[in-house]
């Protein structure tokens, strides 16, 4: 192939606009941004309604693997939810928020889910704020940990992590209910 006679102009160039944009790839932000206090650390407290079953389902499985149905950890299932957030552990109990997104099951000797969920908060203070969890959830343990990656709103920068305990499972039909501790620096 014949070589282009300006291709070490070319290349010139290209380094230049490289050196140039990494230059600004980032800065240190002295002051703090509008209306954020970085020191604060809040505790969210509440439960998690994963409902399976019945004609009005939170969660459903929209995707299974080739041998999901055979394998003892459900390995390839993928869940999309909108499951309630109650301050108490009963259903009834008041609806803080929702917790959406996806759940899938990543492991192939043991339960273990890949949480991809947004905690959407819709009472008090933290209404119309999200915190973004994301992680593993190894759900046969007793507590489980899972990261909270980020948020927006009032968790803007937002990183923690969250913890989860399973206060009522229904072997019949699949329903969870899940004390969460949630622990945030935002
Ligand atoms: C696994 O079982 C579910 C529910 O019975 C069914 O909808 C799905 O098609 C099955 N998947 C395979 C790959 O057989
Ligand atoms: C939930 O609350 C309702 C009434 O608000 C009550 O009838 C029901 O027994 C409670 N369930 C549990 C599991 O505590
Ligand atoms: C599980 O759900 C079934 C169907 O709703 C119900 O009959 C049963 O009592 C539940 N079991 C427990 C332990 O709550």
């Amino acid at each position: 192939m014949a070589r282009h006679p300006f291709l070490p102009l070319f290349s010139a160039l290209l380094l230049v606009t490289a050196i140039t944009k990494s230059e600004a790839f980032s800065k240190t932000v002295k002051s703090r941004f509008p209306g954020h206090n970085p020191e604060k650390l809040t505790h969210l407290h509440f439960y998690f309604h994963d409902t399976v079953s019945g004609d009005k389902p939170t969660a459903v499985v929209v995707a299974t693997g080739p041998n999901t149905n055979s394998s003892a950890s459900a390995f390839g299932m993928v869940a999309v939810v909108d499951d309630p957030l109650t301050v108490g552990p009963n259903i009834t109990s008041e609806e803080v928020g929702r917790a959406q997104g996806m759940y899938s099951s990543s492991d192939q000797k043991t339960f273990g889910l890949l949480m991809a969920l947004n905690l959407v908060f819709t009472k008090g203070e933290f209404s119309g704020s999200t915190v973004a969890m994301y992680g593993r959830n190894s759900v046969m343990s007793k507590v489980r940990e899972i990261p909270i990656v980020g948020g927006t709103g009032a968790f803007r920068f937002g990183r923690g992590y969250a913890q989860a305990k399973t206060v009522r499972f229904n072997t019949t039909t699949g329903d969870a209910v899940v004390e969460y501790n949630v622990y945030v620096w935002h």
